[in-house]
């Protein structure tokens, strides 16, 4: 029942959303879990209740677009709490915008929280996943990267970026023993999907291109995470899951 007992885990974006999630599933499996983001009050949420599942819990406001700030969280949660052994590259951000209409700068933003953000977590990580010859890192992509959709062509280059990046890291990693993944959510109820779904025509469209017929509930992505967290999973290396409703194979 606690497949992650005595491992320590590192969640971006758990101040909400599918890293809290996930972070609540890593917990209820067993790990201790630090937990990171940029909104302090809100990371401090998700710790106590990590806490409230009998595990430690670590709050650590962190700006993944920093390598200093992530390479400072991966040591801390090491110094804290004794070991690394599951990092979840979970921070996002979507900006529905045509590119027309899209500056560099906004192409920046995307680029450094939703891929740069990824390298640095995992290239923070390296060191101490290397040295223990044990490790699993936990990439988020999206539905975005397999279909097209008006507005999220940026977005979806940075998660199709996040997908080639697990592939081929997942190779050059296999020799050390670290097994990399990445999860790719459809649309899930967050604060990140809520602006598309608050109007009611977009929403009809949007659930006619889900085969089951609805959106994901955040707590869905949990035994997914504490699958690709666990030994479970020790043979699986470079893959990215769809986890999505149909939505990708519709
Ligand atoms: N919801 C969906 O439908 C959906 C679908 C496909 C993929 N995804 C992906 O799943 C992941 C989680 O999305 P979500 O729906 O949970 O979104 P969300 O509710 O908007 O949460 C995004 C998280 O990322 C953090 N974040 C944003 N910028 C950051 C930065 N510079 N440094 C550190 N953390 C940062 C936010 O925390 P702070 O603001 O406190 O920093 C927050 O915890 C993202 O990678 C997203 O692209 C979501």
């Amino acid at each position: 029942m606690t497949p992650l007992a005595g491992k320590v885990a590192v969640v971006t974006g758990a101040s909400r959303g599918l890293g809290r999630a996930i972070a609540l599933a890593l917990a209820e499996a067993g790990a201790d879990v630090v937990v990171a983001a940029r909104s302090k009050a809100n990371l401090e949420s998700t710790a106590h209740l990590v806490e409230g599942s009998g595990r430690r819990a670590l709050a650590v406001p962190t700006d993944v677009t920093s390598f200093q700030q992530v390479e400072a969280l991966m040591a801390r949660a090491v110094a804290a709490l004794g070991r690394l052994d599951v990092v979840v590259n979970n921070s996002g951000v979507a900006r529905v915008i045509p590119v027309a209409e899209t500056s560099p700068a906004e192409w920046r933003q995307m680029v450094d929280v939703n891929l740069t953000g990824v390298f640095h977590g995992c290239r923070a990580a390296a060191p101490h996943l290397i040295a223990q010859r044990s490790g699993k890192v936990i990439n988020l992509a999206s539905v975005m990267a397999a279909v097209g959709l008006a507005g999220y062509a940026s977005y979806a280059a940075t998660k199709g970026g996040v997908i080639a990046f697990t592939r081929a890291l997942g190779v050059e990693w296999a020799r050390h023993n670290i097994q990399v993944n990445a999860i790719a959510p459809g649309w899930f109820d967050t604060e990140m999907s809520a602006p598309a779904w608050q109007d009611p025509k977009v929403r009809e469209r949007l659930v006619h291109d889900i085969p089951a017929r609805r959106i994901g509930r955040p707590e869905e992505i949990g035994p997914l995470a504490v699958f690709l967290a666990s030994a479970a999973s020790d043979f699986m290396t470079g893959q990215t899951v769809f986890l999505d409703g149909g939505h990708s194979a519709a």
